[in-house]
């Protein structure tokens, strides 16, 4: 049972200038198992500065408008320091833009916001808690009742192929072993808007695809908007419905591509499909005018 106070969400058309909408079965107007409760994200001509240590402002991100339908799956990718990680927290309410704004689910974002779980790219466990204790910690800040929890974060331990860690203590654990806790612990309060900053680039290659498979599962009974951030352009193709390109600093969005690869998708058969290879060289001709040296 999902416990979302979420209203049903409006599909808000693409104002991204792809003219394209989301071409599978897990696009505009995707419902959860309990009804279409996943809302869009709509960022609106966001421009956005820093000052630099010498007083200069850097732009980090010029003009983007893109929208996000409910219950879609959209990747951004784009060079390291393009403004992706800038992009994320303003859409979590982290940051405010000096330039235009963002919605989700019709309203101004507010931090904090239950709706939406955030997985950083460097996610922390707390170290006094155990594994399981860790998985709850959000569940446990919301409310939901000690069983249930419990139920949860087990399943969850379970589907990040960490069963037999649930009583361990985080210093015990490798780097991509912590990342899985973290993953579980942000899905585990069954986020309608989900934004993930690179989760999974802290880990081995062969590490990486058997969580981005789990993902992908768990993302299916989900139903959650999500919002992935990676340099990573097979991860993107493979887990998103549409892929946003962004431009080298100040991010620009460059192209928007649809993916049409059928769902459920194998991340390991995607490895050697044909489908798969095609749309990664065409996406890749573009990103990498972005990723080397001009
Ligand atoms: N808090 C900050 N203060 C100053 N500059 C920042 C800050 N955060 C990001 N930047 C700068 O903004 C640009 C975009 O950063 P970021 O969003 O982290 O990029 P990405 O996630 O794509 O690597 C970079 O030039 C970065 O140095
Ligand atoms: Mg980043």
């Amino acid at each position: 049972m999902r416990t979302r106070s979420i209203d049903v969400a409006t599909p808000v058309q693409p104002t991204d200038g792809s003219g394209v909408q989301p071409t599978n079965g897990n696009g505009a107007g995707r419902s959860g198992p309990d009804g279409p409760t996943a809302p869009a994200a709509v960022f609106r001509g966001i421009s956005h500065s820093f000052e630099s240590e010498d007083g200069t402002l850097v732009t980090a991100l010029d003009g983007i408008d893109l929208t996000v339908s409910p219950g879609e799956f959209v990747a951004i990718v784009g060079p390291s320091g393009c403004g992706k990680t800038t992009l994320l927290n303003i859409l979590s309410g982290l940051e405010q833009p000096k330039v235009g704004s963002v919605e989700v689910d019709g309203h101004a974002v507010r931090t904090g916001d239950r709706e939406v779980g955030y997985l950083f790219a460097r996610d922390a466990l707390l170290p006094w808690r155990t594994v399981l204790g860790n998985v709850e910690l959000n569940m446990e800040l919301f409310g939901v009742p000690k069983e249930e929890r419990q139920h949860r974060a087990l399943a969850l331990l379970h589907d990040v192929g960490l069963d037999d860690y649930a009583g361990s203590w985080p210093a015990q654990l490798s780097q991509g072993m912590r990342q899985r806790v973290a993953i579980a612990r942000t899905l585990a309060t069954q986020p309608a808007l989900l934004l993930l900053d690179e989760p999974f680039s802290a880990l081995d290659a062969q590490t990486k695809l058997v969580l981005q498979d789990a993902f992908a599962s768990l993302w299916a009974t989900l139903g959650s908007t999500v919002v992935l951030i990676t340099h990573d352009l097979a991860e993107a193709i493979a887990l998103a419905d549409r892929v946003v390109l962004m431009t080298r600093g100040p991010g620009r969005i460059k192209a928007v591509f649809p993916v049409e690869l059928p769902r459920p998708r194998s991340i390991f058969s995607l490895q050697s499909d044909e489908a798969f290879h095609r749309f990664y060289e065409q996406i890749w001709m573009q990103l990498a005018e972005e990723v080397t040296p001009r």
